[in-house]
C-alpha cells in the first residue's frame, strides 16, 4: 500500500454509502450496511498482505499453495464508533486480534486524553489497522496513531468510512507512513467538527443514540 489516501469507488461501495448518508436511513438497516461495507474496505485494506506458499495435497496432486504469512494481523478500534466496523471485518479475517482505543476531548484544553487502551501483544510484528468510520478533525485519530507506534507498532494502516480533508491533512502532517483506506473524501467540516455532506453522528446512527 504505498498511496497516503486510497478512495474505494467501487460501485457497491458507493451505492451503500449513499443508503447510509440519507438520514431516513433506520439505525438496523444503517447497521447492516455499515457491516457490509466494512467487508468492502477491509478487502480493500488487506490487498498486499505478505504471501507465502505451503505445500499441500489437493484431490488431484501435491502443489505449493499460497496462504498468508507472519503474524495475525490486529485490528483495533478507536472507540465507540469504530466498533461497528469490527464485526464485519472480522468475519473477513476471523484470526486477527483485536485492540481498543478510547479517547475524550478535554474541553479546555482541546486535545484527545485516553480513557482506554487495550492492545494486542507484539504489535511490531503485526500489520495494524486501526478502524473509526468517520476521519474529521484527524486529532483523535493521529492520537490513537501515536498509542499504537508507542505501543510498538510499525506496519500501520487506517480504515474510515468518510473522510474529511482536514482530517487528511491531519494525518498526513502527523502520521505519514500510514496509509488511509476510506469510501469518500468530504467536502469540509462544519463549525462543530462534523464532516459535510457527511452522515451525522456514526456512533448515534449505528447504536440508535441521540
Ligand atoms: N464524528 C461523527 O460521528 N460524525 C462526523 O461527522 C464527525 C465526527
Amino acid at each position: 500500500m504505498t498511496d497516503h489516501l486510497t478512495i474505494v469507488r467501487h460501485p457497491l461501495v458507493q451505492h451503500k454509502l449513499s443508503l447510509m448518508r440519507d438520514k431516513d436511513t433506520p439505525t438496523v438497516v444503517f447497521r447492516q450496511l455499515l457491516r457490509e461495507i466494512s467487508q468492502l474496505l477491509a478487502y480493500e485494506v488487506t490487498e498486499n498482505l505478505a504471501m507465502t506458499t505451503k505445500t499441500i495435497q489437493t484431490p488431484m496432486c501435491e502443489m505449493e499453495a499460497p496462504v498468508l504469512d507472519g503474524r495475525k494481523m490486529a485490528l483495533v478500534s478507536i472507540l465507540r464508533a469504530g466498533n461497528g466496523l469490527l464485526d464485519g471485518i472480522l468475519e473477513l479475517v476471523p484470526s486477527a486480534r483485536v485492540g481498543f482505543v478510547g479517547l475524550y476531548r478535554d474541553e479546555k484544553t482541546l486535545q484527545p486524553v485516553q480513557y482506554y487502551c487495550k492492545l494486542p501483544n507484539e504489535l511490531d510484528e503485526r500489520l495494524v489497522i486501526a478502524v473509526d468510520p468517520m476521519l474529521a478533525t484527524g486529532n483523535s485519530s493521529a492520537a490513537a496513531i501515536d498509542l499504537l507506534k508507542q505501543a510498538g507498532a510499525k506496519d500501520i494502516r487506517f480504515l474510515c468510512l468518510l473522510a474529511a480533508p482536514e482530517g487528511v491533512a491531519r494525518m498526513k502532517e502527523a502520521h505519514p507512513d500510514v496509509p488511509i483506506v476510506t469510501a469518500a473524501l468530504d467536502d469540509r467540516l462544519d463549525e462543530k467538527g462534523y464532516i459535510v455532506p457527511g452522515l451525522g453522528d456514526a456512533g448515534d446512527r449505528m447504536f440508535g443514540t441521540k
